[in-house]
């Protein structure tokens, strides 16, 4: 199988390489292959002839996409819509990556692929435009994710940083989710392209609990056994000291339904044994 993969180097795409070792793989980044740049994917494209593209490259800086909205819209938007268009022209097979942050956070139980998205942030409705070119276009994969950690900075990286220089942190406990090991989200990506389910939205995230960011603190330090205090504050605290930035509106409660996706048998795995799994590697 020969499989392209954007965000090569991201958090997403270095779990990829390991999962995908058995199999052609093309990581490819800004530099190698600009989504922005049709002429670049198309060379890329007749070079490498994939089966499959996986595109998880994407402006993932949330507070960035609201400081630069056009930006955004070029990269999770029209560049999807390119690659959907390449994957089209190449019959080649294309698994998107969504986010929860598609939705506005209202609701308090987890929410359905077939829940009525609501982005509330320059990032959420530019990755949903991103999906719906992909279903317009090709009626690809979309599997949405989210709270993504893996290789490079992220926020277990971050609390673990702070928690060596202070006894106490404070972290958001009114944003609930449950975190995904981009270990699990490769895993799950390579079961899509192996088994091929009916095509469509499937929800890919860690299961478990649902938690606060604060739970997820308390349950790392409690695995490397840190007696780092974690205090719980509202997003809005967090945020005070921001005045002049543009911060993105955060979905308060984001944790998808792992039904449709558990009875495909893409493989998923409760967020608390992936974390150990994480910290012991
Ligand atoms: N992280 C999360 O919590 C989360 C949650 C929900 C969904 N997701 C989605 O999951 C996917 C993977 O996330 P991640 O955490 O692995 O992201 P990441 O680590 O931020 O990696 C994204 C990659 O996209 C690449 N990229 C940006 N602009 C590009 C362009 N114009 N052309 C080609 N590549 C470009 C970047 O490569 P360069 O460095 O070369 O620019 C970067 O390495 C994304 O689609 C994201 O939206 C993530």
């Amino acid at each position: 199988m020969r499989i392209l993969v954007t965000g090569g180097y991201g958090q997403l795409g270095t779990a990829l390489k390991e999962v995908l070792k058995d199999e052609a793989v093309l990581l490819t980044d800004s530099d190698s292959m600009d989504i922005t740049d049709v002429d670049q994917v198309g060379k890329v494209f007749n070079d490498f002839k994939p089966d499959w593209l996986v595109h998880g490259a994407a402006f993932t800086n949330v507070d960035g996409c609201e400081e630069s909205p056009e930006l955004a819209d070029k990269v999770n938007h029209l560049g999807t819509k390119i690659l959907a268009q390449m994957c089209k022209k190449a019959d080649v097979k294309m698994i998107y990556i969504g986010t929860d942050y598609t939705f506005d956070g209202t609701k308090d139980s987890p929410y359905t692929e077939d829940d009525e998205p609501n982005p509330q942030s320059v990032y959420g409705r530019t990755k949903l435009e991103g999906e719906e070119a992909v279903q317009e276009i090709l009626g690809g994969y979309i599997l949405r994710t989210a709270w993504v950690y893996g290789e490079g900075n992220n926020f277990i990286q971050a609390v673990l940083n702070l928690s060596g220089k202070m006894d106490e942190i404070k972290v958001v406990n009114d944003q609930f989710g449950r975190p995904t090991y981009a270990l699990d989200l490769a895993k799950a990506i390579y079961d899509v392209i192996k088994k091929e389910p009916e095509v469509g939205i499937y929800n890919v995230t860690g299961g478990g609990d649902v938690i606060s960011w604060a739970d997820f603190a308390e349950e790392i330090f409690k695995i490397v056994g840190k007696n780092t205090k974690v205090t719980g504050i509202s997003t809005e605290e967090y945020f005070a000291g921001n005045k002049d930035k543009k911060i993105a509106p955060r979905p308060a409660y984001s944790a998808l339904d792992l039904t449709k996706s558990k009875e495909v048998g893409l493989s998923l795995s409760d967020w608390p044994s992936s974390l150990k799994n994480y910290l012991n590697k």
